[in-house]
């Protein structure tokens, strides 16, 4: 096999997400904004990423804080205006970064004119445009298909007699993706965007675009218990991962290979075999079918190589691979792991082979602070209460320094700040040698002046869990790291092999410089990065 040689931004790069309403307020509503990223920029070029993925800024009536679009040419006022947004990308590009927007092409809100116009009438031409159904003979619903956000998928509409399809909430109805008008236009938005020099888009639930024609039952799940999200009783056979949407997916990046460069990465919730689809026959689909295999694991060194190793395996040939270690629907790396094996996972995350995407806060160890029952906002947790599901957790303001609300705001903050964000925020961590903060700054400063950790080889080496160790490599630069995913210390004990070296980043910094060779123990919740010698 030819090696590749031209490693696109996005290859070699890393992606941070920001959640907007959370990173930056510059008029103190309690809300970021734009012009709150933009006084941010200089803090991310610092940290050395590569692109900002900026969650939905979109007018919104915010049933889903702004996954639910009634605009998606314009900006939210929240957030600031389109010249704010203008400002926003053209310093991201001045500082040499990237700049991706979120995609929310699955489902409009139901305050949309496309859906305010479907619902006025059955003759309506953009009738089609979203999902109509007539009642079963009886008056119920369609089919037994499940909502996202809890209860049924369907929702009767008084007026017209008909029932209308949505995955999420009420308020997100779902596109007809099968109505070429609806085609056209989400891609004239993708084109609105990228005109204007956005480079790339992160697309929402990609794998939910197309649904069974004949709207066939979903089976019920046999593992299904009560504490999980009542959307599981049901297996969306039928509702989602359909054939078909390889074909959307196809035609969407054709739009995207109008341009130059840019990125399509595929929010998709599916195991590694039918994840890869999405890479598309001759990776014509998706460029980055979001992995989230290190988000929804069990943090255990045996599961998590033999995933690694399935997914490396699963790849289609120039496939590129990718690493997703948060985000705003799940808790925090922190929260999950905990603290003490938090610089484990950024380790990990940060040396695999793939392009890495962070989430906003992680690089502090942010944990997901606890919101008191009664103020919870997610419609997730407000609609299943009694099964803790509530996403606000993981999307509270971003800790700057130890001035009020962190530095967030002078207002009231839409979500509450932790108790410790005196000593847990940026500007603390800056000037501690042993925070988290400096640990990622270096990571993330080895892995961009590494070409091997950056687009090098992936090569699997055999260690007995709890340890965890590969071989990154390109041009005869060699990296073994070694990953303690255990409170516990451990013995290294390569089989067939000595790798003798000198660590160059460590999760205690004291053991860095040292040279090892042989067998070798680590300390619990230990992580090194080595360079072989040749
Ligand atoms: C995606 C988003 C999530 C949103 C949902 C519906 O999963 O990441 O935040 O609620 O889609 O748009």
């Amino acid at each position: 096999m030819a090696q590749q040689q031209h490693y696109l931004w996005w290859q070699s790069g890393i992606v941070y997400q920001i959640y907007p309403r959370s990173f930056q307020d510059s008029n103190n509503d309690g809300v970021g904004d734009l012009e709150g990223i933009i006084s941010r920029l200089d803090y991310l070029k610092w940290l050395g990423i590569t692109a900002v993925w900026v969650s939905p800024i979109y007018p919104s009536p915010m049933a889903d804080f702004g996954y639910d679009i009634s605009d998606y040419c314009g900006i939210h006022p929240l957030f600031g205006t389109m010249d704010d947004f203008d400002r926003l990308l053209k310093e991201v590009h001045a500082r040499d970064m990237k700049l991706i927007l979120d995609l929310v092409p699955n489902h409009t809100s139901n305050e949309h004119p496309w859906f305010l116009e479907s619902r006025s009438s059955r003759d309506n031409p953009k009738r089609d445009w979203y999902i109509w159904e007539d009642p079963n003979k009886d008056g119920s619903e369609p089919n037994n298909w499940m909502a996202v956000f809890g209860g049924t998928a369907w929702e009767w509409d008084e007026k017209t007699e008909q029932y209308y399809y949505h995955a999420f909430l009420k308020e997100q109805p779902d596109l007809n993706w099968r109505n070429p008008e609806v085609q056209k236009a989400m891609f004239d938005v993708m084109r609105f965007w990228l005109d204007k020099g956005v480079d790339g888009f992160r697309v929402d639930v990609m794998w939910h675009m197309i649904k069974d024609k004949q709207l066939r039952d979903n089976p019920p799940n046999p593992d299904y218990n009560e504490s999980q999200s009542t959307y599981q009783k049901v297996i969306p056979a039928f509702s989602t991962d359909q054939p078909e949407v390889h074909e959307i997916v196809a035609m969407m990046r054709d739009v995207m290979d109008e341009y130059d460069e840019r990125v399509m990465i595929g929010e998709i919730y599916l195991p590694i075999h039918q994840l890869v689809s999405y890479y598309g026959i001759n990776n014509q689909g998706t460029h980055l079918p979001f992995n989230f295999i290190l988000i929804t694991l069990d943090w255990d060194a045996g599961i998590i190589k033999s995933h690694i190793d399935e997914y490396e395996g699963a790849l289609p040939q120039g496939g590129w691979p990718n690493w997703v270690i948060g985000n705003h629907d799940k808790p925090r790396i922190t929260s999950r792991v905990g603290d003490s094996q938090a610089k484990v996972a950024g380790m990990l995350l940060l040396t695999l082979r793939g392009t890495p995407t962070m989430y906003y806060g992680d690089e502090l160890g942010m944990r997901d602070v606890p919101i008191p029952p009664d103020q919870i906002q997610d419609p997730q947790g407000l609609n299943m209460p009694e099964k803790d599901l509530s996403r606000d957790p993981a999307r509270t303001p971003m800790q700057w320094d130890k001035t009020k609300n962190a530095g967030f705001t002078e207002g009231e903050p839409w979500l509450p700040l932790p108790a410790n964000f005196k000593r847990m925020n940026v500007e603390v961590q800056r000037n501690e040698p042993y925070s988290m903060l400096t640990f990622y700054h270096r990571l993330i400063e080895l892995r961009q002046k590494e070409q091997a950790l950056h687009v090098g080889s992936y090569l699997p080496v055999t260690a007995k869990p709890p340890l965890l160790a590969y071989i990154r490599e390109h041009e005869n630069r060699r990296f073994l790291i070694i990953l303690n995913l255990s409170h516990k210390p451990c013995v290294f004990r390569p089989e067939h092999q000595t790798y003798s070296g000198t660590v160059v980043l460590a999760t205690d910094p004291e053991r860095e410089n040292s040279n090892l060779k042989g067998n070798f123990s680590l300390s619990g919740d230990e992580g090194l990065v080595m360079r072989l010698d040749q």
